[in-house]
């Protein structure tokens, strides 16, 4: 193995899953609300299998070109450069399309011969046709509570990958990740991750958005480098969460029975 894989707490077998796929070449869609570990889980195992990892966040602008490569003109030569998912085809690496919902629909169908059992690319600017090698994989992942989910993935896309629903850890192993991302003691991190929980919980209603786990970690991350804790609390998970807005009466009673004094 190249290099130590990023610190990840499985919250149940979504490692096994992702091996499996991996040795079985199938395509993985990982699914879960923004700040849960989606991106890390991808970071983690790439690392464990020692496979590189060519991440794409996808946008309504992306265009198949994007993803495949163009003629580019240089010092009046024309040369084909390769894009992101035709650099992981031939490396055999792995492939990350995050917020996948975010691309549109004509832009994905370049995805089709490749997750199924071809594992085939098509480059008909070129006239290539490239198989994935052992050692690629394609996962992309979205957060199925966003906005943009609306939008909707087809079901000849959809149906192609094993599916991974992933949620926030529970307490124990939330506080071992808080703690451990930003050296905060164990007790003030498990104190954080009850406020979040209680957030959670209130946050059923939609008055405010859940409160990640990206949130937490990054809350313990200013306390540790010195800021008070009710003032980082403020700035990175209340202020978040209400975006400009101000705290509905919920979020001030949780927020005065975890910050006691
Ligand atoms: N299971 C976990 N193990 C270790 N760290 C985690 C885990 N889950 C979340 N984290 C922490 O939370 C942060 C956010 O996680 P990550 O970037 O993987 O979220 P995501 O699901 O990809 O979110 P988004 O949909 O917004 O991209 C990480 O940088 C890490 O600090
Ligand atoms: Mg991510």
């Amino acid at each position: 193995m190249n290099k130590q894989p990023p610190l990840y707490y499985p919250s149940g077998h979504e490692q096994d899953a992702f091996r499996v796929c991996f040795e079985t070449e199938l395509p993985l869609m990982l699914t879960g609300p923004t700040g849960c570990g989606k991106t890390r889980l991808v970071e983690h195992m790439a690392a464990v299998l020692d496979r590189p990892l060519i991440t794409v966040a996808c946008h309504d602008d992306l265009t198949s070109a994007d993803l495949l490569g163009r003629f580019l003109v240089k010092g009046g030569d024309v040369n084909w450069v390769d894009g992101p998912l035709t650099r992981a085809v031939r490396t055999g690496a792995i492939c990350y399309l995050d917020e996948v919902v975010e691309a549109r629909r004509d832009t994905l169908a370049v995805l089709h011969s490749l997750t199924d059992y071809r594992r085939t690319l098509y480059l008909d600017r070129t006239g290539e046709t490239i198989e994935a090698p052992r050692g690629f994989m394609l996962i992309c992942s979205y957060n199925p509570i966003s906005r943009s989910a609306l939008k909707e993935l087809k079901p000849s896309f959809r149906h192609r990958f094993v599916s991974l629903a992933m949620d926030y850890l529970p307490p124990e192993q939330e506080t071992a990740v808080v703690a451990s991302e930003s050296t905060m003691d164990h007790a003030s991190a498990a104190r954080l991750v009850k406020l979040g929980v209680a957030l959670r919980a209130a946050s059923g209603g939609g008055v405010h958005e859940p409160p990640s786990t990206r949130l937490l970690v990054t809350a313990a991350k200013l306390h540790v480098a010195g800021l008070d804790l009710e003032k980082a609390i403020h700035a990175a998970v209340i202020e978040p969460l209400v975006s400009g807005g101000s705290m509905d009466a919920t979020m001030k009673e949780i927020l005065d029975i975890s910050l006691p004094g």
